[in-house]
């Protein structure tokens, strides 16, 4: 939403609290002033406690708006011409032809990558891996290599904590196993591996402060072998992805009716993580944390730092790992125990993706570049740009967060320890809050460089978070404390 969206949103509301409420807001905050309370969701403005202070749109800094400036929508259409170009990039199609099949468009993107690296002043480092699959009695009819183009932009203050973001170069048709008839693969993927140059092309010559990989992968469409191969890579050798977007199908904003949704994209956040062991689960479940997994936090993250006048979109997280019948290649990160997130069009035209190119009465099918929004792609690269910029130059996330839950109390007290590496840039803590039934934060409460804070709301009535804060006023995602271990 633009800032005046968001005022006209609120405005009536401020003015329409009912006068027992508005009563009740005085007496419990002394200080509450009429029209404190604009929450984004009015159902769930109780408590009326005006603790803290409301959380508005962050507004992207000077870099960041450069950034996002930068953003071409005719590279992007380029990369996808590109793409298209090599006729089918199916996994099982040719990998030595040097115009048609997945192998030309493998080598092209290493090359693009590369020149894009050149650039860097040796911060960026180039590197095509991956592995021989087996047949697997599905989607994988023969051994094949399955290869990842990974761009890899070190962090010059905490390179160890590392921010990815996906597109997969595969493409397929109707049948997922026929690897010869064209599958141009323009919306799904191309648009998202468009992204992952295009912001790797600006990021380059930039020195963020925590490391960022802008990868292409394939094997999507045959079983998320790329993205797999990547996410283990990473956890096998205890590599700290401290966030991971996929990109896939984010090529245009018109649905098989017409309706169009151009200020939109959907990010699917996936609830309890599936990596927790009993016991986690079991204590989550008991103190309302469902809402509150890591993937849902930096979907919220996104929501705050991307959702605003220079990415010109809305981010409509969606509370789900991904649509019905489908998968994607976050998945695979967050099984390896990662926060990871899909950011997918809003609307899908299913004449469009996984279709023979073909006319049927009349009507087009196929996954062309005729039925890309270059435009819309470029918002949504601006979207990732401003939420990987911002997570990049923000401290890391606040560790061992609890909730001291060991006497009955009014008050909330917390206790956390600095990020891993020991907290490289923080230079305070911000305790933040919404009611339970609100999807996003509603109020911030700095609280200084400090490991415990204690905050007159009750942790009954209130999910509560705690984020790092740098000088550069970058926040990181919050952390959702669970209850203090007793012994
Ligand atoms: C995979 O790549 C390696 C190295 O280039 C090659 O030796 C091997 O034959 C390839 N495997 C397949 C199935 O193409
Ligand atoms: C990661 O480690 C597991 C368990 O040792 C192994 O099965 C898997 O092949 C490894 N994967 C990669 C990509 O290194
Ligand atoms: C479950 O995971 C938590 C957090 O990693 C750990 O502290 C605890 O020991 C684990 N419990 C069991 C039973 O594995
Ligand atoms: C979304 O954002 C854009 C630009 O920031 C704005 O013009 C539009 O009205 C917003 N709302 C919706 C529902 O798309
Ligand atoms: C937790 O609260 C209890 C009871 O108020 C207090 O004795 C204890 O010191 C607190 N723990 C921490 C780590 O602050
Ligand atoms: C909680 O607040 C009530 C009313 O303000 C007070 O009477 C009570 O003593 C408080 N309880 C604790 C444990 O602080
Ligand atoms: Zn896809």
């Amino acid at each position: 939403m633009s800032l005046l969206s968001w005022l006209l949103w609120f405005v009536p509301l401020a003015t329409s609290f009912p006068a027992h409420q508005e009563a009740s807001l005085k007496s419990r905050n002394p200080g509450y002033q009429p029209g404190e309370l604009l929450f984004a969701c009015p159902a769930a403005s109780w408590p009326y406690a005006n603790v803290g202070t409301l959380i508005q749109p962050q507004i992207p800094d000077g870099e960041l708006q450069s950034i996002l400036s930068q953003v071409s929508p005719a590279n992007i259409e380029a990369t996808i011409l590109k793409l298209v170009s090599f006729g089918t990039r199916h996994t099982l199609s040719s990998q030595t032809d040097p115009k048609r099949g997945i192998g030309a468009a493998r080598d092209w993107l290493a090359s693009q990558f590369r020149e894009v690296a050149a650039a860097s002043d040796g911060q960026m480092t180039v590197e095509v891996i991956g592995y021989e699959q087996q047949a697997d009695g599905d989607r994988v009819l023969f051994p094949v290599n399955i290869s990842d183009v990974v761009a890899t932009l070190k962090g010059t203050a905490d390179p160890d904590r590392v921010y990815v973001v996906s597109g997969h170069y595969d493409s397929r048709c109707t049948d997922p196993n026929d690897y010869t008839n064209d599958a141009p693969g323009a919306d799904d993927d191309g648009s998202g591996v468009a992204i992952s140059l295009e912001l790797a092309r600006i990021m380059a010559t930039r020195k963020p402060k925590a490391t960022i990989v802008f990868a292409a992968v394939a094997g999507e469409e045959q079983n998320l072998y790329g993205s797999t191969y990547l996410a283990q890579t990473y956890k096998n050798n205890s590599v700290n992805v401290a966030g991971m977007f996929t990109n896939d199908i984010v090529g245009s904003p018109i649905g098989q009716d017409g309706t169009k949704d151009p200020y939109t994209i959907r990010l699917f956040a996936q609830g309890p993580p599936s990596t927790e062991n009993k016991t986690q689960s079991a204590t989550r479940l008991t103190v309302g944390g469902e809402n509150d997994s890591p993937a849902r936090e930096l979907g919220r993250f996104v929501h705050e730092v991307a959702s605003n006048t220079y990415t010109e979109m809305n981010i409509s997280v969606i509370y789900r790992l991904d649509r019905y019948l489908r998968g994607g290649d976050h998945r695979p990160f967050l099984e390896a125990g990662y926060a990871a997130c899909r950011f997918t069009e809003p609307i899908e035209d299913f004449r469009h993706q996984h279709q023979d190119v073909r006319v049927v009465e009349g009507v087009q099918y196929g996954d062309l570049p005729e039925f890309c929004d270059y435009d819309f792609i470029s918002r949504v690269a601006k979207v990732n740009g401003a939420a990987l910029w911002s997570l990049a130059n923000a401290p890391g996330q606040p560790t061992d967060v609890f909730v001291n839950t060991t006497a009955l109390s009014n008050d909330s007290q917390f206790v956390w320890a600095p990020p891993i590496g020991g907290g490289t840039g923080v230079v305070g803590y911000e305790v933040v809050w919404r009611p339970t039934n609100a999807p996003f934060w509603t109020h911030f409460l700095p609280v200084g460089n400090v490991l415990t804070a204690t905050v007159k709301l009750s942790k009954d009535n209130v999910v509560f978070g705690i984020r790092s804060v740098a000088a550069n006023g970058y926040r990181s995602p919050a952390v959702f404390p669970f209850p203090l271990p007793t012994n």
